[in-house]
């Protein structure tokens, strides 16, 4: 099936519900990994909303990733108790050692460096995820070591 079809039958399934737009946009991240541009125009039809609303709750809520994630997915805490412990130096270590900016996957598409605020972790920060596992007491050194076992 197309990709619009495939759209419908996640638009079908949440038929009858109220305010169905966010948990549709959840499904379908669970289904492709990604919300794409090319579904907004379907959704729009099919709920009878404007492009531009359905583009405004896409982007309003973080949770929705534009593009597909690479293999690992490393999100970094900068919350105000990692920040006070050195997230911001463990930020500009990652985008240095991946090559790409915070919010985007690196050129070959294995990483995808994310920034979350506050994992509940925040007596042992630096915090971070990788894959979902929660990490704390990063530095430079341990998200290496993360980092080259996720790679292996
Ligand atoms: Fe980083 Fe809470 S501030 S885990």
């Amino acid at each position: 099936p197309s990709m619009a079809d495939r759209v419908r039958s996640v638009v079908d399934r949440h038929r009858g519900d109220r305010g169905a737009l966010l948990p549709i946009l959840h499904s379908l991240q669970a289904e492709f990994g990604y919300v794409d541009q090319a579904m907004i125009p379907v959704l729009a039809a099919e709920l009878n909303l404007s492009r531009a609303e359905v583009h405004g709750v896409v982007t309003f809520y973080h949770d929705f990733r534009a593009e597909p994630a690479g293999r690992t997915v490393l999100k970094l805490c900068r919350a105000e108790a990692c920040q006070s412990v050195g997230a911001e130096d463990l930020v500009a270590h990652a985008e240095t050692r991946l090559g790409s900016k915070i919010g985007s996957t690196t050129a070959d598409g294995q990483v995808t460096l994310e920034q979350v605020f506050c994992l509940g972790n925040c007596a042992l920060g630096p915090a971070g995820q990788v894959n979902g596992r929660l990490y704390g007491r990063l530095d430079a050194a341990r998200l290496d070591g993360i980092l080259d076992a996720e790679a292996e």
